[in-house]
């Protein structure tokens, strides 16, 4: 099987850990650089997170460490949903391993020049770091393949009312990617809300071996959702999208992001249809089948040791 290869950016949080768990273990993906964003908390914390996760699944895939702050605007984080480490409700061992000497946009161009093929950006978090790529190294777009993502909504917001976290954070960033050019898949906090594990499934993983346990221990700090109603893994959704696209239905169509609005700036403004006239930019999911995405979330978490 080929491989597909990846460079994952991530604001390091709980719903981030899992997707980075399946975004190792999954046997189509061929994970060559964890890169840090500032987002649910501090890029310190989100950095440390990274390089503890390696360390817990003794990985070899590289950190560097990104944007401290969004391009524009103060950063406001998600400490309440993920706990003040990011990553709460797991005593990780503390690691010695360290970052890349250099930044996470500098890494990012280096490995892209590096791969003999085109490589995916799979981008969980603010798109602070993209952005900034894209603005200091714009002939790398020939290397990139397509950005998957987590973010926006073609509904309601968790930031705001109308606009995502990822989105929210770093409005300046997303609309610069969206503009981009570049072949987007997103998936929308208003699909990613349905993408829940259930509580029998949650309530077993402690059974699933040590990262099961792991995965327990951070769940049980995690508020989106809850254990006992079912937990929503927005971030998970995005490796979904690029391993089993058929779990989701996608729509072609423009997206811009508001940064200008008072009240809703962050606002993915999906035209579904096509009520602007403009050529669309990106894929949008749109319907996710729940099933189908469970039987995926327990068969590739089943694969971390
Ligand atoms: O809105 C959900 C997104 O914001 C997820 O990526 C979560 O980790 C937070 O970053
Ligand atoms: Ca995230």
């Amino acid at each position: 099987m080929t491989r597909i290869p990846i460079i994952l950016d991530t604001d390091l949080g709980i719903d981030d850990a899992v997707a980075i768990a399946a975004a190792l273990h999954a046997p189509e993906l061929d994970l060559r650089l964890i890169t840090t964003v500032a987002g649910n908390v501090s890029i310190d914390k989100t950095t440390r997170n990274a390089l503890q996760l390696m360390d817990f699944w003794n990985a070899s895939v590289p950190v560097a460490r990104g944007a401290a702050t969004p391009l524009v605007r103060p950063l406001r984080d998600a400490a309440s949903v993920h706990g003040e480490s990011g990553m709460a409700g797991y005593s990780f061992e503390q690691t010695r391993r360290t970052v890349l000497n250099k930044p996470a946009v500098e890494a990012m161009h280096e490995c892209l020049n590096a791969s003999a093929e085109p490589v995916t950006l799979v981008a969980i978090g603010p798109l602070t770091n993209i952005a900034l790529l894209l603005t200091q190294y714009p002939e790398c777009k020939s290397k990139i393949s397509r950005i998957v993502l987590m973010g926006g909504s073609a509904g309601r917001g968790n930031f705001t009312p109308y606009a995502e976290f990822n989105m929210g954070v770093d409005p300046e960033a997303a609309a610069r990617v969206f503009e981009s050019g570049l072949q987007i898949q997103m998936c929308g906090l208003d699909v990613t809300n349905n993408a829940v594990l259930t509580p029998e499934y949650l309530a077993a993983l402690p059974t699933h071996g040590r990262s099961g346990k792991m995965l327990h221990g951070i769940f049980s700090h995690y508020r989106s959702g809850s254990m006992t109603t079912g937990l929503r893994m927005h971030d998970l959704c995005a490796i979904a999208a690029l391993v089993r696209p058929a779990l989701f239905e996608w729509h072609s169509c423009f997206v811009a992001v508001e940064t200008q609005g008072r009240w809703t700036s962050g606002a993915t403004v999906v035209d579904i249809d096509n009520k602007f006239g403009q050529p669309a930019n990106a894929q949008v999911a749109l319907d996710i089948d729940i099933a189908g995405f469970r039987d995926w979330a327990s068969q590739v978490l089943a694969l971390a040791p």
